[in-house]
């Protein structure tokens, strides 16, 4: 039986409205926007900016953020089309089983771990890291010892004290899993609150600190070629071209997320209008704050500062250091980050035990991972298993090791939910579309190819990584998922 064998596209229709027997439809577009936003507002903006302007872009660092918003955008166009024609639990691994059959559904099933659970350790590890800054700037405590707030494989650069076990990290995954079980109305609840906290405050550094840009650290804009060496004795591609690409790649990590919406959709009201919408809205609105964010951050302080004192928890660094009388708001936004990285955690959460749910509903995983819980009508038992799985990362993998995994698994989902537009376009032309995709077939071919440029920025170490997850994947799809499929065990429709 082929291994391209495909699902349907009807069969997935009758399953979306079939819904009343599985998940309660609770979401609207603006609750996906903020959902959205939720997702995309993290790690990449308060920690990732000052990396790049540091290492890859200097002030350019704004151009490198248009970059990854562009390739984002196309993606999303791509992403909108799909969740607007298929309204089902799922997101890129249920376009890709209508479309390109059950093997390449499984891959991108599988390297959606890499964005959602693998996404969630990257930011639990980067709470971790705040929530010492929260306890000794704000709150004047002693910080967590070294060895329970790092992995195995780090070693601190001041004390060479060695990591053991990132314990904070841990406990905010399973806070969180715990809220998802309690049900997706109450967590999207939360998620509104905290979205609108972390909006605010980038909104406030914007206003207040853009009295406070030297207009000195913006000159030169684009910096000339060059090649920096950071103190670990790794050389990075600064200034030009080069440079702004590099960036990207670094700041792309901020605009992860807002395809989580789309693995929502079984929960959307009208999710046919509110996708797209939910989408393409958190994706515009993310965009502006980010630009004007990167911009006023690195004209507050020269890059040179990113590369030393400013290097850890640079957003508040730079607030201290260089805005003098607003002390308040940098205990503000450390609050605000460690909520914001919160809801970014939970809607990643969210995504992954969404993709479980699918991939267990067409028997490609265990059933366990679409159980129901009977009072909350949640997939609480994947929520557990997910729970062990993220927190494995969380607590004993360093944070840019997951960070530059989740960044690569993403991209690659990106390129294929593009070629999903392009041969549904072809294999199903009369499916109701109620958004569809401009320019078809060149907003998904730029969209693969400004993805692909930015998997090969990312560099050989992470593509092995990337094969050896696949690898993985490989032979439990051929030792599981294929004996368990259900649509082999209804016959061949390939
Ligand atoms: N976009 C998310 C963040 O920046 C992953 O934390």
């Amino acid at each position: 039986m082929s291994l391209f064998i495909k699902k349907p596209v009807s069969d997935l229709m009758a399953e979306a409205a079939d819904s009343e027997k599985g998940l309660k439809r609770t979401l609207t577009a603006g609750s996906l926007v903020a959902l959205g936003i939720g997702a995309i507002i993290g790690a990449g903006l308060f920690v990732r900016t000052a990396a790049a302007a540091a290492q890859n872009a200097g002030p350019s660092v704004t151009l490198g953020f248009i970059v990854a918003a562009i390739g984002c955008a196309l993606a999303g166009l791509c992403y909108a089309e799909l969740s607007s024609s298929i309204p089902i639990s799922g997101s890129a691994y249920t376009y890709t089983y209508a479309t390109m059959g059950e093997l390449m559904a499984w891959i991108i099933g599988w390297d959606l771990v890499l964005e959602y659970a693998v996404g969630a350790a990257t930011v639990g590890i980067a709470w971790s890291e705040y929530l010492n800054n929260l306890l000794v700037q704000v709150l004047h405590m002693k910080p967590i010892a070294y060895q329970w707030c790092h992995s195995p494989f780090e070693i601190s650069a001041v004390t060479g004290e060695h990591g053991l076990i990132n314990l904070p990290a841990l406990l905010i995954v399973s806070l969180l899993s715990l809220l998802l079980i309690k049900g997706t109305q109450e967590s999207a609840f939360v998620n509104g609150i905290i979205v609108i906290t972390k909006v605010s405050i980038v909104i406030l550094i914007i206003i207040f600190g853009w009295h406070f840009i030297n207009p000195v650290n913006h000159l030169p804009y684009i910096p000339e070629p060059s090649v920096f060496k950071d103190h670990q004795g790794i050389s990075h591609n600064y200034g030009g071209i080069m440079g702004i690409l590099g960036a990207a790649g670094v700041v792309f990590f901020a605009f992860i997320g807002f395809d989580a919406v789309s693995t929502a959709a079984q929960e959307t009201k009208n999710p046919k209008t509110a996708m797209p919408i939910g989408i393409l809205g958190s994706l515009v609105v993310c965009t502006v704050l980010y630009i004007l964010f990167a911009h006023v951050l690195t004209g507050l302080a020269p890059v040179e500062f990113f590369r030393t004192t400013g290097k850890e928890a640079s957003v508040v660094a730079a607030i201290n250091m260089y805005m003098p009388g607003y002390g308040w708001l940098a205990k503000l936004v450390t609050v605000a980050i460690l909520a914001g990285f919160s809801s970014v955690i939970l809607v990643m959460l969210l995504g992954q035990s969404r993709v479980f749910y699918s991939m267990s509903k067409d028997g490609l995983l265990p059933k366990v991972f679409s159980e129901l819980h009977p009072k909350y009508k949640t997939p609480y038992k994947a929520n557990l298993i997910i729970l062990v799985l993220v927190g494995i990362f969380a607590a004993f993998v360093p944070g840019d090791i997951v960070g530059d995994m989740t960044s690569i698994g993403t991209l690659f989902a990106f390129m294929l939910v593009c070629a999903a537009v392009i041969i549904l376009r072809k294999t199903d032309p009369d499916l109701p579309r109620q958004f569809k995709t401009p320019w078809v077939p060149v907003v998904p071919i730029l969209g693969i190819i400004v993805c692909a440029s930015m998997i090969f920025g990312l560099g050989w170490t992470n593509w092995l990584r990337l094969f050896g997850w696949l690898a993985i994947g490989f032979v439990i799809y051929f030792n599981y998922s294929k004996k368990h499929s259900k649509l082999r065990q209804g016959g061949d429709k390939s």
